[in-house]
């Protein structure tokens, strides 16, 4: 038997693999822009006198305060006390961080970064503690943290174990898992034999422990005298994983899209995979959001493809679906009787009478919305179809008003992709508060999906991706859509159809509780997938920033940008906004049609991703890197920011330049931040990802996931720990494991004031 792995050359980035061929525009084909400023002063975000406040990946105080429209019938009441009033013109309150490439988790003087919840940790009484060195049994780890923490939202509970926005010193938190570093699970990374398409896992327990290490944990925390710690032996204590069983609701639930041997009926699968950004809903459940789920299918395209449709080739096609798998876990034999591999495999299996005698849907059950009420930890997760099937990020909700539709913004990470938001068709009832997954019921499975087109001139259109609209018929000649199911299981190609905007890889999405108006990170993009000659006024950088002493040529949009718009009116379910640029990533120093948002040493950044709006401090937005462009200066950081709106910058014509040609693309740049707008609040340990983040009732702690560090650890290196990429975060030689910090500023105050 020979050790090998998949993760040879680390860093695998599935979604950084754009699956968009479409020919949806580049606006600089379009009429010449009609840019100035008359038209950036005339943005109306026209949000006074409606009250707006949301949370929602973070969840934040889990605050989701039940608003009345004006004017208003009684309101129901709230479940909780709002939290105490957050200041009305909140400042940056710290020194900023340097930039580091240190192990270290580093913050600001007057703060501290305590480790909370680490891969392995048990969450079960009897669950002995964490050996990490690849020893520690298969089948406690469906008692254990997973790995690669990523969103999470911290749901306060009180004294009656219910959800209460306000808690501040007892809660649960839920986050993602989103994938694994295979290297430090096991003995020596992952077992092999064969190459190719015959290479084979051989050792169970190595895929038994993968299977659970994906997915989501709900913890209890507690704030006790020495501070935050999670409740090992909490009844509430969960973990949902690629085996726990899960429904499917909305429009896909219960058609033959979603038929396998496991639901011949096509009401439900198995599991949750590549659980990035999350959000939550104003009842007081979770969204964990399925990301870059089709690597992880296999689907040999040689032989499969002769017994696919030419429609089912089309959507392998558009969402990446083909391959060995990801993690190789369709290749063990034998197989379980109840598939537990071969579900893995998504090809049409010689001699299946038909899909309910295989997995050759297996692949349609995942890329969706998943609702998971904490409170309830013997409920069965809900797949949300009607929000598309996509490599979903995020799912952010909107401003919350009683009587009102409620709004979920998303982003779908792989580059050229789109943003997506998705309107309910009941308005919100605060008698639903604390309703569980039934409130889901009424208010995730009916309702409206649109995407977004940004147009040249700073307004931008949402587009209804619903059958018979929008060039989504049965004649539309890229993909003949056959029915509502059909635009929500292929909701990428209903979104080329319609003729959306292409964007430099769309991750979280954020609401600022002050204004109602949205951010999206659009994390980078490179020359392959988006040319100088694809700039367009909502995606407007191409640049090369050379990276380290050898001047590695990083062409594109290496460092990445944060959209934000406001739809019109203030109303989240309009059809139409305004937009403009917030923030572009950029070295310090770099050139000014690079460095547009005027960067300094104290908040220059690359690749942002994660993003999210505090609700205790009144505003403050943190933002997160995912990074490898800027990484030989320093390792990935948390950002803190007091953003401003939508038109506060100028329209402005930037000179591209890729080798000897020069380019020039007019787009719309918000008001420069300068460090009292934006500053380095953290900055992670080596070869890690800054993600997830939330905040407990009052502000005064704020949870953040290291993500993924000593990642790239080449396999060579297992034996020898003086080589791993990372020991954080428990020091010596130890293998480096992702896990959930603690932060508290050491006077008490609200974190970043
Ligand atoms: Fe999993 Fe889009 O980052
Ligand atoms: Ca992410
Ligand atoms: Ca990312």
């Amino acid at each position: 038997m020979t050790a090998k792995t998949r993760h040879e050359v680390a860093a695998i980035d599935p979604d950084d693999i754009g699956h968009n061929k479409s020919s949806n525009p580049s606006f600089n084909d379009l009429i010449a822009s009609r840019l100035s400023r008359r038209h950036l002063f005339g943005l109306g975000v026209g949000t006074a006198g409606t009250a707006l406040l949301q949370a929602c990946g973070g969840g934040g105080s889990g605050g989701f305060p039940v608003l009345p429209a004006a004017p208003a019938p009684a309101p129901a009441p709230a479940p909780a006390p709002a939290p105490a009033p957050a200041p009305a013109a909140p400042k940056l309150g710290f020194t900023a961080v340097s930039k580091s490439l240190a192990d270290v988790v580093a913050v600001p003087a007057g703060y501290t970064a305590t480790v909370l919840y680490r891969l392995g940790d048990p969450i079960a009484t009897g669950v002995p503690a964490y050996a990490n060195d690849g020893t520690d049994a298969a089948a406690t780890f469906d008692r254990r943290a997973g790995d690669h923490h990523d969103g999470m939202t911290f749901f306060g509970m009180d004294a009656s174990n219910k959800w209460s926005a306000s808690a501040a010193a007892r809660g649960l938190l839920a986050m993602n898992h989103e994938a694994i570093t295979p290297l430090f699970l096991h003995p020596a990374g992952q077992t092999t034999t064969g190459t190719g398409n015959a290479q084979v896992r051989t050792v169970t327990d190595e895929v038994l422990r993968e299977f659970y290490l994906h997915g989501v944990s709900v913890i209890e925390v507690n704030k006790g005298t020495s501070g935050w710690s999670y409740k090992q032996d909490s009844s509430f204590n969960r973990r949902v994983h690629t085996l726990t069983e899960m429904s499917f609701s909305g429009p896909a639930a219960g058609t033959p899209y979603l038929v396998t041997k496991f639901s011949t009926d096509g009401s439900k699968t198995r599991g949750t995979l590549n659980n990035c950004a999350n959000g939550s809903t104003p009842w007081g459940t979770y969204l964990t959001c399925e990301e870059n789920w089709a690597g992880y299918f296999r689907r040999i395209t040689a032989t499969d493809n002769l017994n696919r449709s030419a429609k089912e080739l089309a959507s392998f096609s558009r969402y990446g679906v083909a391959g060995t798998g990801r993690e190789l876990w369709a290749t063990v034999t034998p197989d379980t009787a109840d598939n537990i591999y071969g579900r893995w495999n998504t090809e049409v299996i010689t001699g299946a009478a038909n899909a309910a005698a295989d997995y050759r849907n297996g692949a349609n059950t995942y890329g969706w919305v998943v609702e998971i009420d904490p409170f309830t930890p013997g409920s069965m997760p809900k797949k949300r179809t009607a929000l598309g099937r996509m490599g979903h990020e995020g799912a952010c909700l909107g401003p919350v008003v009683a009587g009102k539709p409620l709004v979920w913004y998303m982003g779908d990470d792989s580059r050229n992709e789109y943003i997506y938001k998705f309107v309910s068709t009941k308005n919100w009832d605060a008698a639903d508060v604390n309703g569980g997954l039934a409130a889901g019921d009424k208010y995730m499975d009916d309702g409206r999906l649109y995407v977004a087109k940004f147009n040249a001139d700073g307004t931008g259109a949402w587009l209804e991706l619903k059958h018979g609209v929008n060039g989504i018929t049965a004649s539309n000649a890229a993909y003949a859509f056959a029915d509502a199911a059909d635009v929500v299981v292929n909701a990428r190609l209903a979104a080329d159809a319609a003729g959306a905007t292409k964007m430099d890889r769309p991750e979280w999405t954020a609401v600022n509780p002050k204004t109602g108006e949205v951010y999206v990170t659009l994390t980078n993009t490179n020359a392959a997938s988006r040319p100088i000659t694809a700039t367009d006024a909502a995606n407007p950088r191409y640049y090369n920033d050379p990276k380290g002493a050898a001047a590695t040529a990083q062409t594109g949009n290496p460092n990445g940008h944060v959209v934000r718009f406001a739809d019109d009116n203030g109303d989240p379910a309009a059809l139409s906004f305004k937009w403009d640029v917030y923030l572009f990533g950029a070295r310090a120093g770099a050139s000014a049609d690079i460095n547009l948002s005027g960067l300094v040493a104290d908040n220059d950044f690359s690749s942002p991703d994660g993003l999210w709006f505090s609700q205790a401090t009144g505003g403050l937005l943190w933002l997160e890197t995912d990074d490898g462009a800027y990484t030989d200066v320093t390792n990935c950081m948390l950002l803190a920011a007091l953003p401003g709106k939508v038109g506060d910058g100028a329209a402005k014509t930037i000179t591209n330049v890729d080798g000897a040609t020069t380019r020039q693309q007019a787009t719309f740049v918000g008001k420069a931040p300068g460090t009292d707008g934006l500053r380095r609040f953290l900055v992670g340990p080596k070869d890690c990802e800054i993600t997830g983040i939330a905040e407990s009732g009052d502000g005064r702690a704020l949870f953040v996931n290291i993500q993924h560090p000593g990642e790239t650890t080449p396999v060579a290196n297992i034996g020898n720990p003086a080589l791993f990429g990372s020991h954080w975060p428990d020091g010596g030689n130890a293998r480096p494991r992702s896990a959930t910090v603690v932060i508290t500023k050491d006077d008490g105050g609200l974190v970043g004031l």
